[in-house]
């Protein structure tokens, strides 16, 4: 089997897996990176969201050949202690229902606010919807986004 080196949250992981192997079960079952979920497999629900080079993408559907250079955020990685503006807001507003979509729904926002760090409903709403969410958390996490911006808008 081949060996790729991929950066994972600052750190350089070398991995063997064959060429099409989804970044998604690296991530899980040889780095044992277990916040990013598989929901659909299908690129349909976005609970795999991570971030390659900045760029919030369905690990499900991303072989590993394809992300060897890149540099790839998880979850783990957002912040080594929860104080990612997000994370803080989506404990303040209480997000989670089951929790399993949250993981996806948090890197997504986190690539919304880093290109648009204001964006009003319209723009939540249209960046998010491909990040489902059984439990209809939709209006907190409307909310939670609404607070991490104005809050790094204050911090700023
Ligand atoms: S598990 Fe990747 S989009 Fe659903
Ligand atoms: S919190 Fe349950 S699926 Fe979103």
């Amino acid at each position: 089997m081949p060996e790729y080196a991929i950066t994972v949250n600052g750190q350089l992981r070398r991995v063997q897996a064959s060429a099409d192997t989804p970044l998604l079960w690296v991530l899980r079952d040889e780095l044992g990176l277990i916040g990013t979920k598989f929901g659909c497999g299908v690129g349909l629900c976005r609970a795999c969201t991570v971030h390659v080079d900045g760029n919030a993408s369905f690990s499900c559907q991303l072989p590993i050949a394809a992300v060897a250079d890149a540099s790839i955020t998880t979850i783990e990685g957002l912040s080594p202690d929860r104080s990612h503006p997000l994370q803080r807001a989506w404990i303040a507003e209480e997000v989670p229902q089951c929790g399993y979509c949250q993981p996806g729904q948090i890197m997504s926002a986190a690539a919304l606010l880093a290109r648009t760090p204001a964006p009003d409903d319209a723009e939540i709403d249209q960046w998010m919807a491909p990040n489902l969410c059984r439990c209809g958390t939709y209006n907190r996490i409307r909310a939670a986004i609404r607070r991490a911006a104005a809050e790094a808008s204050h911090d700023g």
